[in-house]
């Protein structure tokens, strides 16, 4: 069964692939990664990722998906068969981190709720810590079952669901179209509203502080690369799906650089409007922006409702309009990586894709109740690390060669360039991905072990053991079974 789905159009494509690319890593990571990186010197080793590698990168897995317009996996078979586990491999890891992404939408759909009446009280840091997150930063709170944050994350899953089973053009199209414009509005328009604030600049020129001295050391680097991958959601199959949805006609090098361009302007953009707010905050209550920013990646859980409590009954409109605009940033995204492994699994076990989405939707919400419990904060950050860290950088890697060296990426060349509208490709771009991608995907790797086994403890290695087996297991079980599609093994390729 070949994959007939295709894309209304190619601007479809594009606001689809922007909705995958701009998620919970633009407005949760990306202004905390840029602040504790060297402010404004981080831009140095963020524009080298996106020149050097994300650019390069997602015009090869665009190229490719949109020659064999069929999964992940089909297409690794196509290339080479005996790499179908690896082939389930990169789905399977995608799934999982879906799982997560689950959970954090989950927080955020609890903090919309809340929103309306700042119902996270006086104190925003205890509400998430104590009373909501219950968390133990240690395993031993998995039984303790929090029903509030189940149900949340159980909406979640039902928006995918409701979405993802519909065909192309009604489900995930449809929404691309409405909701990816809406969310740019929303956040211009919180944008704005933030930098009038009074005390602004105080939380810009620290956010822009530059401490050049960092620029020696490898994290500030290692930051800049992994924050580009997550965010562009690049080399996680979502991009590869996407692309072999397109029509024939598509220009895929235009196309990846808009994803670029509107994805680094979003989430700069989104910086700008965390670190008014973060300003004017600190004016409020005289503590330094330092101080306030130092609660780390629950900048948006925290420091936000403070500062929505601060601000009044405006509180009560922007509180709302930014949870809303995270939660649809989230949303789309998880789209992208859901369809992954569900269009994998369509193509190998002729599944239609209510059947298959059906089924995903319920295995993804029954385990993402593992961070329901007062464990999951501290389980959702070794798998975070887990999937960021080892198995993407690495499947990146066993990706990029395949596609440079086996499928050999210079058949893509004339193609790419007979349709573009902006710039061509040529010998630079196949040295970027035969060799410069590939090595800086082994260095980052080898930093990012580094990185864990330096936060070594004996629960934490239980939770990865037990990630590392449920990826090898489930890979090795989709390797194994018996087919049940009769075009399994037929991959017909567009670029000749
Ligand atoms: N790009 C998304 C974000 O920035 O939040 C994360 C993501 C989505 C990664 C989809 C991978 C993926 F397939």
């Amino acid at each position: 069964m070949t994959n007939i789905n295709k894309w209304e159009s190619n601007i479809i494509f594009i606001l689809a692939m922007i909705g995958s690319a701009v998620g919970l890593g633009n407005i949760w990571r990306y202004p905390y990664v840029l602040y504790s990186n060297g402010g404004g010197a981080f831009y140095i080793p963020y524009l080298v990722a996106i020149f050097a590698l994300a650019i390069p990168f997602i015009i090869l897995e665009y190229g490719v998906g949109y020659n064999y317009q069929s999964s992940f996996t089909k297409a690794i078979i196509k290339l080479k068969p005996k790499f179908e586990f690896y082939g389930w491999i990169l789905p399977v890891v995608v799934f999982i981190m879906t799982i997560y992404y689950s959970t954090i939408i989950g927080w955020d759909g609890i903090y919309l709720f809340l929103s309306f009446f700042k119902g996270w009280g006086a104190d925003p840091n205890t509400f998430l810590n104590v009373n909501l997150l219950q968390t133990t930063h240690s395993l031993s709170g998995v039984f303790n079952f929090i029903p509030f944050i189940a149900i949340f994350i159980i909406i979640g899953w039902f928006i995918i669901w409701f979405i993802s089973h519909k065909n192309l053009d009604e489900g995930l199209g449809k929404v691309c179209k409405i909701f990816v414009p809406l969310l740019f509005v929303i956040m211009i328009f919180i944008v704005i509203f933030s930098l009038t604030l009074p005390g602004a600049n105080i939380g810009l020129a620290e956010l822009f502080n530059p401490d050049w001295s960092l620029l020696w050391h490898f994290d500030i680097w290692m930051a800049a690369f992994g924050q580009i991958f997550f965010s562009l959601s690049l080399g996680m199959g979502a991009g590869f799906t996407y692309a072999s949805y397109t029509n024939d006609d598509i220009d895929l090098i235009s196309s990846g650089l808009y994803v670029v361009i509107a994805n680094s302007a979003f989430e700069n953009f989104t910086a700008l409007g965390v670190f008014s707010i973060l300003g004017y905050m600190s004016l409020q209550s005289g503590t330094p922006v330092s101080e306030i920013v130092s609660q780390g990646t629950t900048l948006i859980f925290v420091a936000y409702p403070q500062v929505f409590n601060i601000l009044g009954s405006i509180g009560l409109i922007l509180g709302p309009l930014f949870f809303f605009t995270v939660y649809v940033a989230g949303i789309t995204s998880m789209l992208s990586s859901f369809e992954v492994l569900s269009i994998s699994l369509q193509n190998k076990f002729a599944l239609s894709r209510r059947k298959a989405t059906l089924i995903l939707c319920l295995i993804g919400c029954l385990a993402s109740m593992v961070y329901a419990t007062s464990a999951g904060e501290y389980i959702l950050r070794i798998s975070d690390l887990f999937v960021n860290n080892i198995v993407i950088i690495f499947s990146v890697f066993v990706e990029c060669v395949l596609f440079a060296w086996v499928f050999k990426a210079e058949r893509l060349i004339s193609f790419f360039n007979s349709r573009s509208k902006t710039f061509k490709i040529g010998k630079w771009w196949l040295t970027e991905v035969k060799y410069i991608i590939p090595l800086l995907l082994i260095v980052i790797w080898f930093g990012g072990l580094y990185e864990l086994i330096t936060m070594k403890t004996t629960e934490s290695a239980i939770v990865l053991i037990v990630l590392a087996l449920i990826l090898v297991i489930f890979s090795l079980i989709f390797t194994l079974l018996p087919e049940k599609s009769k075009d399994w093994f037929k991959t017909e390729e567009r670029v000749k």
